[in-house]
């Protein structure tokens, strides 16, 4: 095992780079989809209290594994035993955070991809203008290029490779510092796309809608949907929290950086909710779907087209998700990162090295497979979304109900409550109650997602 590992070297570090980790493109896409179907704010009453009452207490528990570990998602399961069985939920979530690098690697490129050709302004040449014909224009574009050849992989590539610089240069000099800046900038350009939106002629009627709650719509599958959001947003189950904590500085109150990670991962939530329905019901696309893809590639490029200063918006929009997007991946890498580093006693730089030239072929190829590859299917599915499928609806629930055991019944008493308290030190209601739910009803609602495509 290393030795004492580099640290976070301040408190705003903590906060920026676990923040960078779960501000990604659930909030950005998944999150307004989901409102959008579940009833506006009556959703976001949900999801806020799934956020609270679940995400942050199993939040806790990661961080607490982690720091006390202060090794990589595996060997945090030891909690100072030699061996455990426990170690395969580590080995889980590592594999789990992997094969979602796969992907997300490729989904990174195409947002990087749409900033150059916002920048350039190909992206809009061809648009027709409004009326008959420019619905599709952007709907075809975008198949045209995700289902292309050498323009996606080549993106895909430049993103691992970008993600293989920040992590060589170390956490502190790497992750942190990039964080530090990042964020800063994703908050300034969020708030600068609400002002915007806000201000549109006949947004009202968009806010509206996603403020006014709608009971009605509010079923068991929508509290479930906030649920699942609730743990892929706070990036949940993926050996992040695990591996980020164990570089958190001893003095780090963890109950107080999950409020604050996950207050302001909910922060970026609604900003985009307050962005995006008031810019489709200004430009009459109302009935546009807001669901992950196509809202930021098709619907809101459609926005962007009827937009004074298009080019310099679309830019804008488009480094948002860019930021967003990179801040989640370098996370995810650095999870088997510092499971190479720590399980077979490799250099950082060999680590980053091995990871990210792994990755490089398996990205490529999940990037081919939405096009010219996409008859290699497994169960009907192409790699993209077999990949998306698996993870999200069993390896990422399975590895968070393992956490939540083992934190809250297998791993030394008094581990969990010494962390939270920092070693007896701080005081705070929080903590039993955060205690309580990871061992009583943090396992049994894990258990409802995981089985709930079955109950619907
Ligand atoms: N919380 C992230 C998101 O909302 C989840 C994630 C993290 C995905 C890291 C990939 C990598 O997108």
């Amino acid at each position: 095992m290393s030795a004492q590992p580099n640290l976070f070297k301040s408190k705003i570090g903590v906060i920026a780079a676990t923040v960078g980790s779960a501000v990604g493109l659930g909030n950005i896409w998944r999150f307004p989809a989901e409102a959008q179907s579940g009833g506006g704010a009556a959703f976001l009453i949900v999801y806020v209290g799934c956020v609270l009452l679940l995400g942050v207490p199993v939040m806790m528990a990661e961080f607490a594994l982690g720091r006390a570990g202060r090794t990589d998602a595996m060997g945090a399961f030891t909690c100072g035993h030699k061996r455990s069985a426990w170690q395969s939920v580590g080995l889980l979530s590592i594999l789990t955070s992997f094969l979602i690098a796969v992907f997300y690697m490729v989904v990174t490129g195409w947002t990087i991809e749409y900033m150059f050709e916002s920048i350039t302004g190909s992206l809009y040449s061809s648009h027709p203008g409004e009326g008959a014909g420019a619905d599709a224009h952007f709907a075809s574009r975008m198949a045209e290029y995700v289902q292309g050849t050498w323009l996606p992989m080549l993106f895909t590539a430049a993103v691992v490779l970008l993600n293989l610089g920040i992590l060589l240069a170390g956490v502190a000099k790497g992750i942190e510092r990039l964080s530090n800046v990042l964020m800063p900038l994703l908050f300034l350009l969020l708030v600068a796309f609400c002002v915007v939106c806000l201000t549109l002629p006949g947004a009202g009627a968009g806010l509206e809608f996603f403020l006014r709650p709608d009971f009605s719509k509010v079923t068991a599958d929508v509290v479930l949907n906030a649920l699942g959001q609730a743990f892929f947003s706070l990036s949940l189950g993926m050996g992040i929290l695990v591996t980020y904590a164990g570089y958190y500085p001893a003095s780090t109150r963890l109950g107080k950086t999950a409020v604050t990670v996950a207050g302001l991962d909910m922060l970026v939530a609604v900003l985009m909710g307050l962005i995006v329905f008031p810019a489709v019901f200004s430009f009459g696309l109302a009935d546009h779907s807001v669901a992950g893809t196509a809202l930021v590639f098709v619907t809101l490029p459609e926005v962007f087209a009827q937009l004074p200063g298009c080019r310099i918006w679309s830019t804008l929009f488009f480094l948002l998700l860019s930021i967003a997007a990179l801040t989640s991946t370098i996370s995810i890498c650095e999870v088997s990162i510092r499971f190479l580093q720590d399980r077979a006693g490799l250099s950082r730089r060999a680590s980053c090295l091995w990871v990210m030239l792994t990755l490089l072929p398996l990205s490529l190829l999940c990037s081919l497979s939405l096009g010219p590859l996409s008859g290699w299917t497994i169960g009907g599915l192409t790699i993209f979304d077999f990949l998306d499928f698996v993870t999200a609806n069993f390896m990422l629930p399975l590895a968070a109900l393992g956490l939540c055991i083992y934190v809250g019944w297998v791993a030394p008493k008094g581990m969990l409550k010494g962390q939270l308290t920092n070693g007896g030190t701080l005081r705070s209601r929080l903590t039993d109650a955060a205690i309580w739910i990871i061992r009583y009803p943090a396992p049994l609602l894990i258990l409802l997602i995981m089985f709930s495509p079955l109950i619907k």
